[in-house]
């Protein structure tokens, strides 16, 4: 099926040719006749816009590739919009990563205090948009993968009427290298993931007519040198013992203390070398006779995002009726998380709207630690729309990498102080 417009705000994003990538390989199933890329720095605009073009052009599809600095203008009859914006750029990671290490806390840019500051900067931003977009088309849908996407994605239901899911490369990733791991055709997997963004695990890996996921955690175990490859950074007797398979974020709580010592040592953060190497792919963007996705933009974490965006839309215009691991509200899909919170699970994609599938109860083993990360995620949402300190530093309290007042307070502080031109809804 056809559609008018995709609009893609950050469409500056080094990321981008991931996305043109995925048009281009599903253009069987969904034809664009135009795709909007937005930003507000023209310079990556005009260099990412212009090798879209040429990839485009090269395979000889009909997309046209349009460049605007106006959101109204990209919005204005926009089927589906594409959220990727990093509010304070990778300035900005740089310092959620490094805020948090000076007080001793595991500084990453979306899980534990990081996430956080990331989030109060980017609320007000995507909330922006969403009101700009149910204004000028209210019934496009809006896929955020603007992180922490799970977080965004509440606030944004919160405080808007369109329709948004949100959207993480975890869940499509991990189904590619459990495939690997099994020598199976990702196809041929099934793999349900419950919890949150950044925070799930594999309860059934169904494949070849059983349930695999014993023999998943099974083969893990049999290849200790996977804990450092980072996909699979789990101790086997953690993984034998919860027979449930973690994503790959939860290392910051079942490794903590790995984890942070790795964090004080390494000599760049992972920011540090996010810029570096946006800065290289930037320059080969840059070279005319350059008309393919490049393979170092591999080297980023979000690889695959632009597949699960684009099958992704493609179920929807087409009406598929099959099963996508999105961001969703929960509606009594898990039993243990209030209904209006946005969770992380397998949904139903139907073109009218996207259905969760019913999960029931947590795993006790796990249970607790969604909770709380849930509880802090609510509190951040509200501390953010309603420029709370004091409920941002409930949200603080309430995080389990964060474990007393002094600290919370002090890392609170120094970001307000860091960031204050991002977060001026503090006063
Ligand atoms: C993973 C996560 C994404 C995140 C990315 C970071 O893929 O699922 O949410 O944006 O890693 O990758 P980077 O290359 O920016 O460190």
């Amino acid at each position: 099926m056809e559609i008018s417009k995709i609009g893609v705000i950050g469409g500056g994003s080094s990321y981008t040719p991931e996305l043109i990538e995925g048009i281009i390989s599903q253009a069987s199933h969904l034809q664009v006749k135009e795709m909007v890329l937005m930003d507000i720095d023209p310079r990556r605009l005009e260099i990412v816009g212009a090798l879209a073009t040429r990839m485009v052009n090269k395979v000889g599809l009909p997309t046209e590739i349009a460049l605007s600095s106006s959101l109204e203008q990209t919005l204005e009859g926009a089927n589906f919009v594409i959220t990727q914006v990093r509010v304070g750029g990778i300035a900005g990671r740089i310092l959620d990563e490094k805020i948090p290490l000076a007080y001793g806390l595991i500084g990453q840019e979306t899980t534990g205090p990081g996430g956080f500051s990331l989030a109060l900067r980017t609320i007000p931003v995507v909330q922006k948009i969403a009101e700009e977009l149910s204004r000028r088309s209210p019934d496009a849908w809006l896929i955020n993968f603007t992180n922490p996407s799970g977080l965004i994605t509440e606030a944004v239901r919160r405080s808007s009427p369109i329709k948004v899911v949100g959207l993480c490369n975890g869940p499509i990733s991990m189904r590619k290298y459990v495939a690997h791991l099994m020598g199976l055709p990702a196809k041929d997997l099934y793999i349900r993931t419950i919890g949150l963004n950044h925070l799930n695990w594999a309860d059934q890996i169904l494949g070849q007519g059983e349930n695999l996921l014993s023999q998943v955690i099974q083969t893990i175990s049999c290849h200790p040198e996977l804990i450092d490859t980072g996909y699979f950074p789990f101790a086997p007797d953690l993984l034998q013992s919860l027979q449930l398979l973690p994503c790959a974020y939860l290392q910051y709580y079942y490794n903590r203390e790995e984890k942070l010592d790795e964090l004080k040592k390494a000599t760049k953060t992972r920011g540090e070398e996010v810029a570096e190497l946006d800065r290289r792919l930037l320059l080969k963007y840059a070279d005319s006779n350059l008309e393919e996705k490049p393979k170092e933009l591999e080297a980023r974490g979000g690889i695959w995002y632009s597949e699960a965006a684009i099958e992704l839309i493609s179920s929807i215009v087409n009406d598929k009726g099959d099963i996508h691991t999105l961001n969703v509200v929960n509606n009594g899909a898990i039993l243990d998380l209030p209904e209006d919170a946005v969770v992380e699970i397998p949904c139903l994609v139907r073109r009218e709207a996207v259905y969760p599938l019913s999960v029931g109860r947590l795993p006790l083993a796990v249970r607790g630690l969604v909770q709380a990360v849930k509880s802090y995620e609510q509190l951040t949402i509200e501390a953010a729309l309603e420029g709370s300190y004091s409920k941002a530093l409930q949200a603080l309290l309430a995080h389990p990498l964060v474990p007393s007042f002094g600290l919370a307070k002090q890392v609170l502080d120094a970001f307000l102080g860091a960031q204050k031109d991002y977060l001026r809804q503090f006063g």
